[in-house]
């Protein structure tokens, strides 16, 4: 069963999906709509790892990442406090910054892809997927205005192999997942129009 009422926005690092997530949520609630927004990796404590090897403060190895990435998203989605399907049984639509397809596109790099698919294999489809397109340069243009300290995948040549695997896995999804590609190069106001054109008569 896939997850209902529930959009995944995935793309490149400095794609733009944490704006294109607030600008939907507010779209969503304007219409009356219980929403909750959140992400992966998470802010809870297996999240909070996650970040510290990103920001390079903890290293470890690729696959140890892997599996920490899929614990966290456990705890994302199951967790008897806060998880996410409670969330969605009390009515909310969800929408998450990055889910499972950030692991395949971005530990498929270094990892062997087939035992990241199986390890995230267990984690049911949204009902909604958003893919905002954006060249690896781009990124690291807009990455390199931030101006901040860059992450470990922040990187040219990997960021290109990450949108190879992001395209190749949109490529071949399950029945039942409403998929929308976007080009992430248009204006933020074009992006969200077209977001919300789809999801108007997908999810309304
Ligand atoms: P994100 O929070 O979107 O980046 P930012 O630091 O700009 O807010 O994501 C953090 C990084 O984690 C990003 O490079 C993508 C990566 N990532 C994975 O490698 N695997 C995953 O499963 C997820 C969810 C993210």
């Amino acid at each position: 069963m896939n997850m209902k009422n529930t959009i995944v926005i995935e793309g490149l690092d400095g794609a733009g999906t944490t704006t294109q997530m607030n600008l939907i949520a507010k779209r969503l609630e304007d219409e009356g709509k219980k929403v909750f927004i959140t992400h992966e990796p998470t802010d809870n404590p297996i999240g909070r790892m996650v970040r510290d090897v990103l920001q390079k403060k903890i290293k470890t190895t690729p696959e140890a990442l892997a599996l920490l990435f899929s614990s966290d998203r456990d705890d994302h989605l199951y967790n008897d406090e806060y998880g996410l399907m409670k969330k969605i049984e009390q009515g909310y639509y969800i929408i998450t910054d990055r889910y499972k397809y950030s692991s395949v596109a971005y530990q498929g790099v270094e990892c062997d892809i087939d035992y990241i698919k199986r390890i995230n294999d267990r984690f049911p489809h949204p009902s909604h997927l958003v893919f905002v397109d954006t060249t690896p340069e781009s990124c690291m243009a807009r990455i390199e205005k931030r101006g901040s300290e860059k992450e470990l995948f922040e990187r040219l040549e990997f960021l290109k192999k990450v949108r190879e695997n992001y395209l190749k896995q949109f490529s071949s999804l399950p029945h039942g997942v409403n998929y929308l590609y976007v080009n992430g190069e248009k204006t933020i106001e074009e992006v969200e129009e077209e977001i919300w054109t789809w999801l108007k008569k997908t999810i309304l």
